[in-house]
């Protein structure tokens, strides 16, 4: 899949419209805990400041309620932060649209730099309203999108101003799209995908779709459950999701490269502290969750990420937040660092997780989508990226 790159647009002198994910985890202070996502849009920011444009910037923070006014869903602190990457001040505004923002933009010289105030303040924005769409057109001559994290939304600022403006990829999302669409197109064999997390119901279609075109999909975290019951096996508290049983037992009966944890980390209370056991799958006891893979699953998982080509891993293998349950995800993401694979990953989660194993910097491509990267794995697109194919 070509994208029109950003790199073909004449931006010299011209106001550059850029949808940046800036949707980065902020503490109770306000202040940023992790600037992955500001860092990965510097390159295209760079690079149209070389050449001499205007910078407008727009993004969202969070899930306000589509109403002005939450500081803590400000993009204030992102304004602060990217200006101290850049080396150079970004003006922040307090709204997104509107004629006090007009007339800012309006007076802009070349190598400015405005932020404007969180997309999402407005519920026309979630809507993909046109008049909105319309009315952050107007702020471009050109318009590009950084936000690969967004592209699986429909919203005013990823579809609808492509409607009124010329519309190029940032450097970031062409790679985003490269790395990920070649998984899907021209994968070296062995393709290994590893598939964890809360939710079966989030992933199916994402384990379907390696089921068609991977030689293992192995599955961790609470999701994996489902098919361990479907197989007739004890879960014991477990959370499962009982509309997604059909679906599971499927899966569960047909398909040899699927694979689901032979053994098990359980705990009676989902807490720090408390006794755990290694238990084999199905040697659960009602009163126990299943909250990590066990040591034989993470053996098995490691040989097959051996033998491995490309490895694409999306969600921890257990809960990971407490060290009880971490050592599943942490083996795991030490497997990919320690294979000739070329590995990608993806998710808050799953990056998070990656870095407290210290094996961020090993892993060949680290995304900057969670929604949008399973998504697109997917295999049928992403709505805010069709107008930019070539
Ligand atoms: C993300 O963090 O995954 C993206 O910014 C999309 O956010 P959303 O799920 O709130 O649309």
């Amino acid at each position: 899949m070509e994208l029109r790159s950003v790199r073909k647009a004449n931006v010299a002198d011209k106001r550059v419209l850029v949808r940046c994910e800036f949707n980065v985890p902020l503490d109770d202070t306000g202040s940023i805990t992790d600037d992955t996502r500001i860092q990965v849009c510097l390159p295209t920011l760079q690079y149209l400041l070389q050449q001499k444009a205007k910078l407008v910037l727009s993004a969202h923070l969070g899930r306000p309620k589509g109403e002005p006014g939450d500081e803590k869903f400000s993009l204030r602190p992102v304004a602060v932060r990217l200006g101290e990457l850049l080396g150079k001040p970004v003006m922040m505004l307090s709204d997104c649209v509107g004629p006090d923002v007009e007339k800012a933009v309006m007076a802009m010289m070349p190598g400015d730099i405005i932020m404007l105030e969180n997309l999402r303040f407005h519920k026309e924005e979630k809507k993909g309203n046109p008049e909105f769409a319309k009315a952050l057109a107007t702020l471009g001559e050109l318009y590009v999108n950084e936000a690969f994290g967004v592209c699986h939304r429909e919203d005013a600022s990823m579809l609808g101003v492509t409607e009124h403006l010329p519309s190029y990829a940032g450097l970031r999302l062409e790679q985003e799209v490269s790395e990920l669409s070649s998984v899907l197109e021209s994968p070296q064999k062995p393709l290994v995908a590893l598939v964890g997390g809360a939710k079966i119901s989030d992933k199916i279609k994402v384990i379907k779709k390696f089921l068609e075109i991977a030689d293992h999909v192995c599955l961790g975290g609470a999701l994996a459950n489902n098919i361990l019951k479907a197989k007739g096996m004890a879960i014991g508290k477990s959370i499962f999701e009982e509309e997604m049983m059909d679906v599971a037992k499927e899966l569960a009966l047909v398909d040899t490269r699927l694979h689901v944890p032979v053994d098990v980390v359980t705990a009676k209370k989902i807490a720090t502290g408390v006794p755990t056991e290694i238990k084999a799958a199905g040697n659960v006891s009602d009163d126990e969750y299943i909250l990590d893979i066990g040591p034989d699953t993470v053996r098995l998982y490691s040989m097959v990420i051996a033998k491995a080509k490309v490895v694409v891993w999306g969600g921890p293998m257990g809960y990971y937040e407490l060290n009880e349950f971490a050592r599943g995800t942490k083996e795991v993401a030490t497997a990919l660092s320690t294979s000739g694979a070329r590995t990608i990953i993806g998710g808050g989660d799953t990056l998070d997780a990656v870095k407290r194993a210290g094996c961020l910097d090993k892993v060949s491509f680290a995304s900057s989508g969670g929604g949008a990267m399973l998504k697109l794995l997917e295999g049928n697109g992403l709505p805010a990226i069709n107008p930019l194919i070539e």
